[in-house]
């Protein structure tokens, strides 16, 4: 991260001030070199008060160790039968990875502690299968994690899970995550693992509705083409149960975890509750920001410069699209109610966020809201995507008579010789307008 990025981290910290993130650390991570930094970073997240849960998992170990001890251990991600020797190796490997955490953040001078607030049940027979000493979470105690919390000490929470009789239970980490995460009502849920996100073949899904993966997976194929798997039905059950947004990201990565939370971009995957994307109404405080986003395009002359103090007198004529609260795209419609026409114009999309259909979800939504007033014909004028529009949106090359008259002289003494679209509105088709 570079120094200036910490502007845009400022954006941030107002809405993150306070609130919970569930950071879910595959054991393979705590392993790892770079796990050092995973760490700093989740200081970093503390120092800008962000309180922070800490779950693990220990598969990784698990299996090490099994391997060496020649010892038959089928169940190694915390999903299946759970024998004796599964779960006596699960207490001596989830103790010892909860205590590198610890010595891990006594490093940054940072209090945490190993909590038991998992109350596990015995997942019982499945499918004709006794599954032994594999639990389940019953619930969390959210008391202790919250009354942690609220002293500054970072809980740590192993893969176990106890019963009211002192039973321990081996229980996945991911689900633990998203039990801990429900309890706590927590903004975000990080799983830290060894992949780079959830990917489908080898494509990476930068980011995904959780509707929209949980149809994948309902797909027949998705237990071959989706890997992640128990990441991605975890991201789901979150996103249903009411966490706003639920990343993949990979531990391996240096600084992976800020830039996750603080960039657009992000480094993984990044499912949401559905909810989170949309187009409103540009308010004053959002101008700069406009202005920011449209920049390169500006220089590069595909919009026509517009200062501040032009947005803000038709600030009425602008919309927002925005991914996490942060603009990712803009645009403006320009009503001439008399002669039944608007104007479509400083449609601009982020780079980091080109062709993903946000484009034409702005021009559809200018579309929606031109016809709800009324107008008849839209027109636009483009020196460089005018093949866009014409080959994604319905438009077709208008002449300058179909500007208002208004306009006509503008357009001639611009200089620009920008190419005039016109698309006819059905009227009959107007709906209601969602998004804002
Ligand atoms: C033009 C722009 C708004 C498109 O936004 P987007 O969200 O990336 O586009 P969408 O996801 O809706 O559509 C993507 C499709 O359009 C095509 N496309 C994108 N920009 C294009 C352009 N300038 N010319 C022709 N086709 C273009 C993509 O290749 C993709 O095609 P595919 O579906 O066949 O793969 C965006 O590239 C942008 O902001 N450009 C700079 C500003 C600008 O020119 N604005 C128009 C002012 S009139």
């Amino acid at each position: 991260m570079k120094p200036n990025d910490l502007r845009g981290i400022l954006n941030y910290i107002p809405r993150f001030r306070g609130e919970i993130f569930v950071i879910a650390v595959d054991g393979a991570i705590v392993s790892e070199e770079n796990f050092a930094n995973v760490l700093l970073d989740i200081a970093v997240l503390r120092s800008l008060n962000i309180r922070v849960v800490l779950a693990h998992g220990a598969a990784y170990q698990i299996a090490e160790i099994a391997a060496k001890r020649n010892l038959d251990v089928s169940d190694l991600d915390g999903n299946g039968v759970t024998t004796d020797d599964t779960l006596e190796l699960a207490i001596d490997v989830g103790n010892r990875l909860s205590h590198e955490i610890l010595e891990g953040f006594a490093t940054h001078d940072i209090r945490a502690a190993v909590t038991n607030a998992i109350k596990a049940l015995p997942c019982g027979i499945i499918g004709g299968v006794n599954q032994l000493n594999l639990g389940k979470v019953e619930r969390v105690d959210e008391k202790l994690l919250a009354a942690l919390l609220e002293r500054g000490v970072i809980p740590v929470v192993p893969p176990l899970g106890f019963d009211g009789s002192g039973r321990t239970f081996r229980v996945n980490s991911d689900s633990i995550a998203v039990s801990i995460a429900e309890a706590l009502d927590a903004v975000k849920l990080i799983f830290v693992t060894s992949q780079d996100g959830i990917l489908i073949g080898d494509q990476l899904i930068r980011e995904m509705p959780a509707s929209q993966l949980d149809a994948k997976l309902k797909e027949a194929a998705a237990g071959k083409e989706l890997n992640c798997l128990s990441k991605a039905k975890h991201a789901v059950r979150a996103c249903h149960g009411g966490i706003p947004r639920v990343h993949v990201i990979n531990g391996r990565t240096n600084e992976g975890l800020l830039t996750e939370v603080f960039s657009n971009e992000g480094i993984g995957t990044l499912v949401y509750a559905n909810d989170y994307q949309q187009i409103r109404p540009v308010k004053k405080k959002d101008i700069r920001l406009l202005v920011q986003l449209t920049r390169d395009s500006v220089l590069a002359e595909e919009l026509t410069s517009r200062t501040r103090q032009e947005i803000a007198r038709h600030l009425d004529d602008y919309f927002i699209f925005e991914i996490d609260r942060h603009p990712i795209g803009c645009v403006a419609l320009h009503v001439f109610p008399e002669q039944k026409k608007a104007e479509l114009a400083f449609l601009c999309v982020s780079r980091s966020h080109e062709n993903q259909g946000i484009g034409l979800r702005l021009i559809k939504f200018v579309e929606d809201r031109a016809r709800q007033q009324g107008v008849e014909q839209l027109y636009l004028l483009s020196t460089q995507a005018y093949t866009y529009f014409q080959a994604k949106a319905g438009f077709v090359e208008g002449g300058i008579d179909d500007l208002p008259a208004a306009r006509r002289d503008v357009h001639v003494q611009s200089g620009r010789n920008s190419k005039i679209l016109v698309k006819s509105l059905d009227l009959r088709s107007a709906r209601a307008v969602r998004e804002v």
